[in-house]
């Protein structure tokens, strides 16, 4: 078969941004290559997400393009990959016929076999059948998802996915994400992850420590461990089984990080701050070493201390708190209480915190409007807490009802959209005045920036000049007439480029005279904050 073209689309969370450069190695393995749009492309994958309804307003909307052509182009395969595919079911497929191919978050090692399926099938049909007659291609994990035996089989299966990844050196931007637990057992009352991605499962330490060697030896400088509560992490080595010469991961148990080893077996369990000790002695090039997602609760004293000790990991926290009133966060099912979140931050702060060494703390968060029975009191107590915590950027969510949940089930969403519009908005401009606050206080440090490329205004800004046709820009920023001759001493003015300090913080600078933007990106630079707006700083290089 010739080598098809496939357009793969994500959307959501980092999980799946890594499962679609899993997909994207898999089926690159198989002779398939991508293209940048959907419509160069013979199939074309989305990678979903269900987290809100929003998220699946934007897949519906593709689906409706992708149904249009299809109607002149029968042979063009379609595939729903994700959360939303799992969550949705083959409901979706009844709904939206132009589906050809449904793949759970778990199930992704066998969709080379779905897609060469679905392909064959779409060939054959010459236009004769309708989307309604032809085969679909399914594989979903459905109520399966939180049996032991099932989830057993499955995650064999995904562990080698992950194991499988290849590793470019010239393939990615210095930044990597990789997984260490997959799937949740926390059930907050609103949230639609439990079903779509399973029960929460622990990756083997060795994969994790091995896949991070790896990814340092090809050049990459920074990883961000990923988890939906990744402070939960924890593997019993005596516990572990191995199939086929390889280990197997580990479901999760109830919470027993922190000191609380067994003191018989010792060295046996590997807690999440045993693992990233781990990583960070043993793979060095890794410079930057973060994670996400927190959960609040259970934060033991132990990360902390191996956080402060390394001075590879990044003095940033992404802990959702969700409300600021104990009420909501009951009926959420969150399991702590505002003051219990507090105490964390102030801990947190209390270890981490170091802004005489370069070294502040910056704390994330997200927060959830209008939950159902949300007053203006709990309202008011949720803007007092931003005021409280200090978040360097805090993700604000209206309530978005889930089928499926217990919220949706049991808890009317009586929270006109206007309130919770308002309440957004409200959130909103109180997170922008503490974010402003944050990066003032910056100005005049000088901070370790990790450069990522040329900012997006600097993008902007070359792209009209090198799309009309006649001068263009060299990424040295010097100018280069229309015949190809370098304009010397006719600086356009220094590329600016972007990158992002160890606690997040984004920052813009200018490429320094004698300098191209292309060595200084994928390094770690320290630049002198000048400036800042709420979300952004300005500075540059430091003298030295
Ligand atoms: N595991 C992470 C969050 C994963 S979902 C944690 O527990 O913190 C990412 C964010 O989406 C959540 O933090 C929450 O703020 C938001 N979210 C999840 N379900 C939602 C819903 N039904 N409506 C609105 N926001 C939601
Ligand atoms: Fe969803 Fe709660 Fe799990 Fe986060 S911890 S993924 S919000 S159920
Ligand atoms: Fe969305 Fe699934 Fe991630 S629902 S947030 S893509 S785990």
């Amino acid at each position: 078969m010739s080598a098809k073209a496939v357009y793969l689309e994500t959307f959501g969370c980092q999980m799946n941004e890594l499962d679609s450069d899993l997909v994207r190695g898999q089926l690159a393995a198989l002779g398939y290559r991508f293209v940048p749009t959907a419509d160069q492309a013979d199939v074309v994958l989305y990678n979903t997400c269900s987290v809100r309804d929003l998220a699946e307003q934007k897949v519906r909307s593709r689906l409706g393009e992708m149904a249009v052509r299809k109607q002149q182009e029968s042979s063009l395969v379609v595939g729903v990959l994700g959360c939303m595919a799992e969550r949705d079911g083959t409901d979706l497929l009844r709904r939206m016929p132009v589906v050809d191919i449904l793949c759970g978050p778990a199930e992704l090692d066998k969709l080379p076999g779905l897609l060469d399926n679905a392909v064959r099938t779409r060939a054959s049909l010459d236009g004769e059948l309708t989307h309604e007659q032809s085969a679909k291609a399914v594989a979903l994990q459905g109520s399966a998802s939180r049996r032991t035996g099932t989830l057993a089989a499955a995650e064999d299966r995904l562990e080698l996915l992950d194991l499988s990844r290849t590793v470019s050196p010239t393939d990615h931007n210095g930044s990597s994400y990789v997984r260490i637990t997959r799937g949740c057992n926390k059930f907050c009352t609103y949230c639609v992850v439990p079903f779509t991605r399973g029960a929460e499962v622990h990756r083997p330490p060795d994969h994790i420590v091995d896949e991070c060697k790896r990814l340092a030896d090809a050049g990459v400088i920074e990883v961000t461990l990923l988890g939906q509560t990744v402070n939960h992490y924890r593997f019993e080595q005596g516990a572990a089984v191995t199939v086929g010469g390889v280990t197997q991961p580990q479901k999760g148990r109830s919470y027993q990080g922190g000191h609380r080893r067994d003191p018989f077996t010792g060295e046996r369990v590997t807690t999440f701050a045993d693992l990233l000790k781990r990583i960070h002695d043993e793979a060095p090039g890794i410079q930057r070493l973060r994670f996400v997602t927190s959960y609040p609760r259970d934060f033991g004293d132990d990360v902390l201390e191996v956080m402060r000790d390394s001075p590879r990991i990044c003095r940033y926290l992404h802990v959702p708190a969700q409300s600021g009133s104990d009420t909501v966060l009951k009926r959420m099912n969150r399991g702590y209480t505002v003051s219990e979140y507090l105490e964390f931050v102030d801990r947190a702060r209390a270890f981490l915190d170091q802004p005489e060494i370069g070294r502040p703390l910056m704390v994330a968060g997200d927060m959830i409007v209008g939950f159902p029975g949300e007053t203006d009191e709990d309202f008011e107590a949720s803007v007092q807490f931003l005021r409280r915590v200090k978040y360097k950027n805090c993700f604000i969510f209206k309530y978005s009802p889930r089928p499926g949940t217990v919220a949706f089930d049991r808890i009317p969403d009586d929270v006109p959209d206007q309130v919770k519009r308002r309440r957004n908005n409200e959130l909103l401009a109180v997170q922008n005045e503490m974010s402003d606050k944050i990066a003032q206080s910056q100005v005049g440090a000088t901070l370790n920036v990790f450069v990522e490329g040329l900012s997006a205004h600097e993008r902007k800004r070359q792209a009209p000049v090198a799309a009309s046709g006649g001068v263009s820009l060299t990424i040295s920023g010097r100018q280069v007439g229309e015949g190809g001759t370098s304009i010397d001493e006719a600086p356009v003015g220094a590329a600016q480029l972007c990158g992002r300090t160890d606690g997040d913080l984004i920052v813009m600078f200018d490429t320094p005279a004698g300098a191209a933007p292309d060595d200084l990106i994928g390094r770690i630079l320290p630049i002198t904050i000048e400036r800042a707006s709420a979300l952004t700083l300005f500075g540059a290089p430091a003298s030295k």
